[in-house]
């Protein structure tokens, strides 16, 4: 059993001793150590059976904090720091030789990014260091939004939880770099949107090809997020449905009812307003809560695909069973 607390002078004592402990943002909980502690950093990959090649964002409490870990700011990156932060947009930067290597796998680029969540940024505003802070979860499984879902999943492995309630956004941040001509190129899909990046700097916003069989660089191979209980994505709940009648079946709809051949508790509607961000708010919430009913299938319905339910869609396919490559 982790200990759950509000108090950040308790959690920052265990993470100056080099410890770690789970802390929440308004994307998903993070399991966070002292950046600047190889020590402490190691115990991150151990506890979530993490591998070395898979590197880790950097928290820190505003911009000027972060200076120190990086060479240099750019306009494009003024301008999107001042529009979106704190808040969900992870930048790709030049490190400095503050950072270590174990926190980037080696690559001369680091991951920063300041979270938009009251009790993290107190405590981020008292320590001297940066946060190294994955999402909480066992590598491979869903990132958490909820403590209890990082209780049950690290519950034994780490102290503390910082309990700072319900994550109010639910889909991990949205990661942009450049490439060597100073292009914009986003890595992972999240709620700011490319075009919300392109009409603050007014350029495009390409996107990396993460699919290719190439050998796959940091932070772009196809990992898969995905719920132990088999998981099929769909557009059409009844095909699916009809397919796999004789089993145990949850239904996960975005906006609409189904009421099919599903058990009425098994059925949950994510947005009945249409909201996509209430579903993207939603989602892993209830998938961790069909995961723990002992069904046979989870079928997820995919959204439209546009705006935000991009990154949705780009979710749901990573918890596809169907598609799950070896674990990592
Ligand atoms: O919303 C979020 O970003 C959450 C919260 C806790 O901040 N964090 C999170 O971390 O999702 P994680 O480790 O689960 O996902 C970070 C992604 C990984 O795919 C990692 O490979 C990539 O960012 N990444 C981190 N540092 C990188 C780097 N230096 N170069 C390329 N990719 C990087
Ligand atoms: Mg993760």
């Amino acid at each position: 059993m982790a200990k759950f607390t509000t108090n950040t002078n308790h959690v920052k004592q265990i993470l100056d001793a080099g410890g770690l402990a789970a802390i929440p943002t308004e994307t998903v909980y993070g399991l966070a150590a002292n950046a600047t502690n190889t020590e402490a950093v190691k115990k991150i990959f151990t506890t979530k059976g993490r591998p070395s090649n898979n590197p880790l964002i950097l928290h820190f409490a505003n911009l000027e904090a972060a200076l120190p870990y990086i060479q240099s700011i750019s306009d494009d990156v003024k301008k999107l720091t001042e529009a979106f932060w704190p808040g969900p947009l992870t930048l790709l930067l030049p490190k400095s030789g503050l950072v270590s290597s174990i926190i980037t796998a080696t690559s001369p680029r680091v991951a920063i990014r300041v979270p938009d969540h009251p009790l993290t940024l107190e405590l981020l505003s008292k320590l001297d260091y940066p946060l190294a802070a994955p999402s909480a979860n066992p590598s491979g499984y869903i990132s958490p939004t909820k403590p209890m879902h990082v209780e049950q999943q690290l519950g034994t492995k780490i102290p503390l939880i910082l309990d700072g309630g319900p994550c109010s956004k639910g889909l991990e941040s949205t990661i942009l770099g450049w490439n060597e001509d100073e292009e914009p190129i986003l890595y992972r899909q999240g709620l700011i949107t490319a075009n919300d990046i392109s009409a603050v700097i007014g350029k495009n916003v390409a996107f990396n090809k993460p699919f290719s069989n190439q050998i796959e660089a940091p932070g772009m191979s196809k990992l898969h997020y995905a719920p132990h209980t088999k998981t099929i994505i769909s557009a059409s709940i009844e095909e699916a449905v009809t397919e796999h009648e004789d089993l145990k079946l949850g239904v996960i709809k975005a906006h609409e009812s189904y009421r099919g051949k599903v058990a009425l508790a098994h059925e949950v509607i994510l947005s009945p307003r249409g909201s996509l961000e209430e579903v993207a708010e939603k989602l892993y919430t209830t998938m961790y809560e069909f995961d723990n009913l002992n069904l046979d299938i989870i079928i997820i319905e995919e959204v439209t695909n546009e705006g935000i339910g991009i990154a949705i869609n780009d979710r749901l396919r990573r918890s596809a069973s169907e598609n799950k490559k070896s674990p990592s």
